[in-house]
């Protein structure tokens, strides 16, 4: 009953808002502007009803008919410019980078002002370039992921236990989620960069609360908010996504704040063990006001909190699309253990550093990517002035979305494109790091994935010790061809049903 009245309620607000908005609407977009072609959408909701579950995918059909450049208008006020093609992207990323690299802001993301902090939400300007050269020089660069290969090292292993010990209480003939195992590695590999903690440590409670607030901001993160398409009823948070997320937030910077008070007496005392990368940022540590190249404690917090988000679920979940991708096409699977145990050897453990001698496996990774992005659309940037784009006016604010997703599966650029086949990239120079237009997992130009050189790794050698380890076998009556490749879009996007498989020790 209860539950009747709200529904009842919130209808009669939203009806009564937008025969409002209907008579008093005003033009968001000059009249003389050339906008750039769309499907024409209704009056006030714009084109929202026909973006699905799965809007990349929608997105890919209209460019048949709209071309490489889409504009589509969501509810009120939104405006959004879709980049369809690798030469479109090319254009973008050679020739109006600055112009496009803001960062629009949702709703969520204002609680705790977290997109204030966040290297990923932040607007463009000096703060954001502050931001990402500690993130480039200090954390990413090469050498400092050289000299952490044994974090790694210590967080694959525990995976790889997790897992055995997983097989052995299974019921026999169902299999295991593997995905999971990975994203809790994943997730301890940044604790332990970052913290020096095991994150992911179930017998921790201290994690485990931090581990499940970081799971709700995903969650938040990742669903469509009425708020952004009527930003009018911001101040009802009708599905309380932004409630949501303030008590998540607030909970893992509780718990921040905990680990940062007992870092500063280590340092007082100087009895931390190695500098990781809150050591870095409390060098940089200021009062944040009137400081530009300091960091206050509350943006130090949310900077780590940003690693965590980005870092964990693009990981595994591109792990297990490639392993799903492999185990679909049996062939491939052949190959790649062939290649890995020629390599390797039988008594040995997959090391890092056996990545660059393993071609087939390289490959099996960028075709996994390119079908599967876990960012389809990359992380959407905003127009920070009016810009003539390809012939077309882009006005200021406009949210940009770039369809890796349709670019990775363009016959233009790529033959078959539906198929998976990894040997399409042997002997071929083609990578993902940002050069080459038609393969853009991690994005390009300014805004590209600062983390590339970690997850790279991480995501190789996770992938590496699973297949080296086991052989991988589907639950009873599953085959290749009936395991279920549906697509879930949340703040990634992941298999719909998580994969299940049998490991059997090699
Ligand atoms: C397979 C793993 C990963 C994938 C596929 C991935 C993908 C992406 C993509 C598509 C973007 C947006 C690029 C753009 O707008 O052009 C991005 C941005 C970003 N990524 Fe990653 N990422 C991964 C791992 C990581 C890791 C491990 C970290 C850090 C621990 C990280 C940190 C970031 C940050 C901070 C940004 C924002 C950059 C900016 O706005 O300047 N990512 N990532």
């Amino acid at each position: 009953m209860e539950w009747e009245w709200s529904y009842l309620f919130f209808s009669s607000v939203i009806l009564l808002s937008v025969f409002i908005l209907f008579f008093s609407q005003k033009k968001t977009t000059k009249c003389c502007y050339k906008l750039p072609p769309g499907p024409p959408g209704l009056p006030i909701f714009g084109n929202m009803f026909e973006l699905g579950t799965e809007p990349y995918k929608k997105m890919s059909v209209l460019k048949q008919k709209y071309g490489p450049v889409l504009w589509l208008k969501v509810g009120t006020s939104t405006n959004i410019m879709v980049v369809q093609t690798a030469q479109a992207a090319a254009e973008l990323f050679k020739n109006h980078d600055t112009s496009f690299a803001d960062r629009p802001l949702v709703d969520v993301n204002s609680a705790h002002n977290y997109y204030q902090g966040s290297p990923a939400l932040a607007r463009y300007g000096p703060f954001w370039r502050f931001q990402r050269r500690i993130c480039t020089v200090e954390m990413f660069v090469h050498k400092k992921i050289s000299e952490t290969v044994p974090v790694r090292r210590k967080c694959v292993d525990n995976m790889l236990k997790w897992i055995e010990k997983a097989v052995n209480s299974a019921e026999k003939g169902s299999g295991i989620e593997v995905t999971r195992f990975v994203f809790l590695a994943s997730f301890n590999m940044l604790g332990n960069l970052i913290l020096s903690k095991d994150l992911a440590d179930p017998e921790s409670e201290e994690a485990s609360e931090f581990f499940n607030a970081m799971k709700g901001i995903m969650e938040w993160s990742g669903i469509p908010n009425v708020s952004d398409i009527f930003p009018f009823l911001r101040k009802f948070d009708l599905q309380k996504l932004r409630k949501k997320m303030t008590r998540d937030m607030g909970k893992a910077i509780e718990i921040m704040s905990m680990f940062l008070k007992e870092r500063e007496e280590e340092r007082k005392k100087g009895t931390e063990k190695r500098r990781d990368f809150l050591d870095v940022l409390l060098e940089f540590k200021g009062t944040g006001k009137d400081e530009p190249a300091k960091l206050s404690e509350h943006e130090i917090k949310i900077f780590i909190l940003e690693m965590f988000l980005a870092g964990s679920e693009t990981t595994s979940n591109s792990v297990e699309w490639a392993l799903t991708e492999l185990l679909r096409h049996p062939e491939a699977m052949a190959k790649v253990k062939t290649e890995i145990s020629k390599v390797i050897g039988p008594n040995k453990k997959f090391e890092e550093s056996d990545i660059e001698n393993l071609p087939y496996m390289q490959s099996v990774i960028k075709e996994s990517l390119r079908l599967h992005p876990p960012l389809p659309f990359l992380i959407p940037r905003a127009t920070i002035q009016d810009t003539k784009f390809m012939g077309y006016d882009v006005p200021k604010g406009t949210r940009v979305l770039v369809n890796a997703w349709a670019i990775g599966r363009d016959p233009e650029c790529w033959d078959d494109p539906m198929s998976f086949k990894p040997e399409r990239f042997l002997g071929s120079k083609l990578d993902v790091k940002g050069q080459h237009y038609e393969l853009i997992p991690f994005g390009a130009g300014r805004r590209m994935c600062v983390g590339l050189p970690l997850g790279h790794r991480m995501m190789h050698f996770a992938l590496g010790s699973l297949l080296h380890e086991f052989k991988w076998e589907l639950p009873d009556g599953v085959s290749p061809k009936s395991i279920d490749m549906n697509e879930s879009m949340g703040s990634t996007t992941r298999k719909r049903d998580s994969l299940k498989v049998i490991p059997k020790k090699a």
